[in-house]
């Protein structure tokens, strides 16, 4: 599974499901004049309407928890028939390629646009905390992330040719990580997973899919998770323009995307393996929350987390999300956190980014929650699933 498979943590869909919010249409010249002075005059009475990614404006934000998967990759394994099996990855297998650099540097420039009212123009230590699985591809999305984010003020600038800046990026070694990766040992979700897993396999419409994958890949493909790395790997052969077996035309990609997903999901399915697979991470992001809502840690108001898809999945399914998802590269939940002006009030606001295309992210509604979802609401929501004590619970003490 996952865990030996140095985190075969997966791709996902091509551009042409790309969104583009606040795309200007296509005009005629007179109409265009007359939008570009209207958009003139609206930008002398304060609001402007021309750049594509509009600053977010908010009086009330204090807050904000981004979590990102990597950018796109190649694929991490491959498989029996593969006729691009010996296929020379120019970086290596699983490695961020140069077109996942550039999407976690747009993705980070439009952040910067997007809270430009929030985040300071200037990257300031204190500010700010990110962290980030171990895995390379992880690492490094967080890198371009940052750049884009953070462009060094002139003040910053320490190299006249360098317009970049070093910026920390936190992370555990992988089998130490229970909190971004969640690659950590948890006996009892080991357990868990593995009895989610057996009956996802044994589900009656899977096998005909199962049969032709089998047979076609010369290998057993008799498990969702099975599927999950074939689709994957599939996927980012496709990616790179690598022309794909014709039998794959029958199942790929959407035959296949149902299993997939549910594969994602498992590692997060239900409320008991989510404490032991999500908790530690939610634990952290309470702690945030408390630390500013108690004013113990006001200066700190951005962290983010670079990670890999069942990562966003399993976030997104522990704040109450239910549907599968498909989590694309770089796309984002944000967790933010506001206060009513001059009351006591906190609440939350949840968002979605899809990709890192989107120019403006879907607010989600959480399910148990009023709108908006007040700050006691959804930490005590986040507290059902915090352990108390991860390592007992996780049944870890073997010796
Ligand atoms: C399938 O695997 C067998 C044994 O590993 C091998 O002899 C055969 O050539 C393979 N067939 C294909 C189509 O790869
Ligand atoms: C979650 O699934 C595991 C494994 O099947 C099971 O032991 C546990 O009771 C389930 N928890 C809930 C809340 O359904
Ligand atoms: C936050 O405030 C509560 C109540 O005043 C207190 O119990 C808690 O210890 C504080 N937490 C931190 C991290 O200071
Ligand atoms: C973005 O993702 C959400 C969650 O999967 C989905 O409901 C929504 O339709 C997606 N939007 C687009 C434009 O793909």
């Amino acid at each position: 599974m996952e865990y030996e498979n140095d985190d075969t943590w997966r791709r996902s869909s091509s551009p042409k499901t790309e969104i583009r919010c606040h795309k200007i249409p296509k005009m005629s010249t007179t109409t265009a004049v007359i939008v570009l002075g209207l958009a003139v005059l609206s930008c002398l009475l304060g609001y402007c309407v021309l750049s594509e990614t509009l600053p977010y404006e908010s009086k009330t934000l204090r807050l904000v928890i981004i979590f990102f998967r990597h950018g796109a990759r190649t694929p991490v394994i491959s498989y029996k028939s593969d006729p691009f099996k010996n296929y020379q990855w120019p970086d290596g297998l699983g490695s961020l390629t140069n077109t996942g650099k550039l999407q976690m540097y747009e993705l980070g420039k439009k952040y910067r646009s997007y809270y430009a009212n929030f985040i300071p123009e200037e990257y300031f230590d204190k500010d700010v905390y990110i962290r980030s699985s171990d895995a390379s591809r992880c690492m490094m999305s967080a890198y371009t992330f940052l750049a884009g984010l953070y462009p060094p003020s002139e003040r910053q600038m320490w190299h006249p040719e360098i317009p970049w800046q070093p910026i920390p990026v936190h992370s555990l070694p992988k089998h130490l990580d229970n909190l971004v990766a969640a690659t950590k040992t948890c006996n009892l979700h080991k357990a868990m997973y593995n009895e989610l897993l057996a009956e996802a396999n044994a589900d009656p419409k899977y096998a005909e899919l199962f049969d032709y994958l089998s047979k076609h890949t010369n290998q057993s493909m008799r498990s969702v998770l099975e599927v999950d790395f074939l689709y994957s790997t599939l996927a980012s052969q496709q990616e790179a323009r690598l022309k794909l077996p014709e039998w794959t035309k029958n199942v790929f990609p959407h035959k296949m995307r149902d299993p997939f997903m549910l594969s994602l999901a498992l590692l997060s399915y239900n409320e008991t393996i989510q404490k032991f697979h999500t908790g530690p991470i939610l634990g952290e992001i309470k702690q945030q929350l408390l630390e500013n809502v108690n004013n113990t840690n006001v200066d700190r108001s951005l962290y983010i987390y670079s990670g890999h898809d069942v990562n966003v999945v399993s976030l997104w399914r522990a704040l109450g999300f239910h549907e599968l998802l498909e989590p694309e590269y770089g796309s984002s939940i944000v967790i933010e956190l506001h206060q009513e002006v001059e009351q006591e009030n906190f609440f939350i606001r949840l968002f979605y980014r899809n990709n890192t295309k989107v120019e403006v992210p879907m607010e989600l509604k959480l399910p148990y929650c009023d709108d908006p979802c007040t700050y006691n609401r959804f930490v005590q929501h986040l507290d059902t699933l915090i352990p108390q004590d991860w390592e007992a619970e996780c049944q870890n003490t073997s010796h």
